[in-house]
C-alpha cells in the first residue's frame, strides 16, 4: 500500500483544475474532503470517488493517495482518465495534432458537406446584427440533421431547407451519414453549437480515435472541454438549448448578442489550449484507475482494492445525464435515437436532443434514492470500508430543486451500517458532530455537508 503523501503542495487542492462547467463540481471542497477521509482512514489507502463526475476530487486527492474514479458516463471516465494520467504532449506535439486535424482529409470532407449550412448560418448571423432575426431564430428553433434524415422538400421550402437538404445529400453521397466521424454535427450541429462548430469538434474527436490509449483520453477530454466552452446555451449546460422566443412568442431581446458571442468562437484556438491545459497537469501517484460503472457493481467488483469510499451522488430530480448528454454522445459517438415528446397529440423530437437511453439514476427518484443509500452503506460495510458522503442541503428559494432524500434519512441509513457517523459542515468553523438523536445544522452552515462514516 502506498502511504499518504504528506509532502504534497496543499496549495493542489481547492484550486483543482476544472475541466467542464458542471453541476455540483467539488472543487472548491477538496481540502475539508481530504481533512474528512483521512479522519475515517489514516492508512492512506487506495480512494474509491466513486460517483466522479469531473474527477475533481480523485484529481485533487491523487496528489496523496492512490485513486480509483467511478461513475456510470463515459464522459466522466474520459475526463478522469486524463486528469489522473495526462500523457507527455510538448508544445509542438499540441501544435501538430492541430495542424493534423486542420489538413486531414476528413476534417475537408466534412466541411464540404456541411458548407451550404455553415454559410448560411454566418448569413443569418450577419443579417441579425443588422436588426433582421427571423431567419436566426428559424435556424435555431430547427431541428438538428439527425432528426431530419428523411427531409423532403416540401413547398413552400425556405432557404434553411435548401441548405439542410443539400448538406443531407451530401452526408449521403460521401458515405457519411449514420457515420461515427460525423456524430455532432448531425446531433448538436446548429442546435447547441454553429454547425461550423460541430464539425470541428467531430474532427478533433477523429484525430483522438488514431492515439494510443492515454492520449487519446486527453484528446478527447480537451474536445470535452472545448465543447462545455463553446456551447450556445444558458448557464453552459446541454440541458436545453437556446430559446429564441420567450413566452409570448416574441424575439429575446439578448439573443442576437448571446449567439454572436458563442457562436463565432474558433473551436481549433479554444482546443489548443484545453490541450495545453490538459498537458501541464500532474499524474496522480501510484496506479490510478478509472472505471465507467455503476456504483454497487463497482463496490462489489472492486471492493477488496478499496481503502475508502468518497460518495457524491446526485441528490435532485436533475438527472445529469439530461445536463450532459452532449458529451456522452461525443465520447460514444454512436447513433442514438431522440427522445421524442407528446405535442397536440402526436409524438415529435424535443427540442434537446436527448438520447433515448440517457441514465436514469435511482439516486434522482424519490421512490428509490432510499433504497440506493441503503445498497451503498450495506455494501460498502461488507468490504468494510469507511465512507464520507457529500451533501448539500437545500434552502429555499436557492434555484435548486429540493432534495429527494432528508438529511435526517441519510443518517438513519448510515447509522444502521456504521458504529460512529459524525456530520461536519464544511465552510463553518463550527463542526456539529451529530448522533441519532440531533440531526440539526446551523442554518449559516448548511452550505456543504459532509457525512463521515466510521468503521
Ligand atoms: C454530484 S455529481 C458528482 C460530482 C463530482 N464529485 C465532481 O466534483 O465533479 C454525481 C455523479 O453521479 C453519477 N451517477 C449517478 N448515478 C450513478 C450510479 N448509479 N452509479 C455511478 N454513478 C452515478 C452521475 O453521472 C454524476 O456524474
Amino acid at each position: 500500500m502506498i502511504s499518504t503523501n504528506s509532502n504534497a503542495p496543499d496549495d493542489a487542492l481547492n484550486k483543482a483544475f476544472r475541466p467542464i462547467y458542471y453541476l455540483g463540481c467539488k472543487t472548491s471542497f477538496t481540502a475539508a474532503i481530504k481533512t474528512a477521509i483521512d479522519d475515517v482512514d489514516p492508512s492512506g489507502g487506495r480512494l474509491v470517488d466513486l460517483f466522479s463526475g469531473t474527477g475533481s476530487v480523485g484529481a485533487a486527492l491523487g496528489a496523496y493517495r492512490e485513486i480509483t474514479t467511478v461513475d456510470v458516463q463515459e464522459y466522466s471516465r474520459v475526463l478522469c482518465a486524463a486528469v489522473l494520467s495526462p500523457p507527455p504532449l510538448s508544445q509542438a506535439a499540441i501544435k501538430e495534432v492541430v495542424t493534423h486535424v486542420l489538413h486531414n482529409e476528413i476534417t475537408k470532407l466534412i466541411l464540404w458537406c456541411l458548407q451550404p449550412l455553415i454559410e448560411y448560418e454566418r448569413e443569418c448571423i450577419e443579417a441579425s446584427l443588422t436588426g433582421n432575426t427571423e431567419a436566426l431564430v428559424e435556424l435555431l428553433e430547427s431541428h438538428p440533421l439527425a432528426a431530419r434524415a428523411t427531409f423532403v422538400l416540401t413547398s413552400p421550402a425556405s432557404c434553411l431547407d435548401y441548405a439542410t437538404c443539400e448538406a443531407l445529400r451530401r452526408l449521403h453521397e460521401t458515405g457519411l451519414w449514420q457515420s461515427a466521424e460525423t456524430t455532432v454535427t448531425r446531433y448538436f450541429g446548429g442546435l447547441y453549437f454553429s454547425y461550423e462548430q460541430a464539425v470541428m469538434l467531430d474532427a478533433v474527436l477523429s484525430i483522438a480515435e488514431y492515439s494510443d490509449e492515454q492520449t487519446k483520453n486527453t484528446l478527447k477530454a480537451a474536445a470535452l472541454s472545448t465543447a462545455s466552452q463553446l456551447v450556445n446555451t444558458v448557464g453552459k449546460q446541454f440541458a436545453q438549448p437556446i430559446q429564441p422566443r420567450n413566452k409570448s412568442g416574441i424575439v429575446k431581446s439578448g439573443l442576437v448578442k448571446v449567439v454572436q458571442r458563442d457562436r463565432t468562437q474558433d473551436t481549433l484556438e479554444l482546443y489548443q489550449v484545453w490541450l495545453g491545459k490538459y498537458a501541464a497537469l500532474s499524474s496522480a501517484i501510484g496506479k490510478p484507475q478509472t472505471i465507467r460503472h455503476d456504483y454497487l457493481d463497482a463496490i462489489t467488483q472492486y471492493g477488496p482494492t478499496f481503502s475508502v469510499i468518497y460518495a457524491d451522488p446526485p441528490y435532485t430530480r436533475d438527472h445529469y445525464s439530461r445536463y450532459y448528454h452532449v458529451l456522452e454522445t461525443m465520447c460514444l459517438r454512436d447513433n442514438p435515437s431522440i427522445s421524442q415528446v407528446m405535442k397536440h397529440g402526436s409524438l415529435v423530437f424535443g427540442r434537446g436532443a436527448y438520447r433515448v437511453d440517457r441514465h436514469q439514476s435511482d439516486f434522482c427518484i424519490r421512490s428509490t434514492a432510499p433504497t440506493a443509500f441503503e445498497s451503498l452503506f450495506k455494501a460498502a460495510r461488507e468490504y468494510d470500508l469507511p465512507i464520507v458522503l457529500s451533501y448539500s442541503p437545500h434552502e429555499a428559494d436557492d434555484g435548486t430543486h429540493p432534495r429527494v432524500v432528508s438529511m435526517s434519512q441519510i443518517i438513519e441509513i448510515a447509522n444502521q451500517h456504521y458504529k460512529r457517523v459524525e456530520v461536519c459542515s464544511v465552510e463553518g468553523v463550527t463542526h456539529n458532530m451529530l448522533n441519532r438523536s440531533g440531526l440539526k445544522l446551523k442554518k449559516r452552515d448548511h452550505a456543504e455537508v459532509l457525512v463521515k462514516c466510521f468503521r
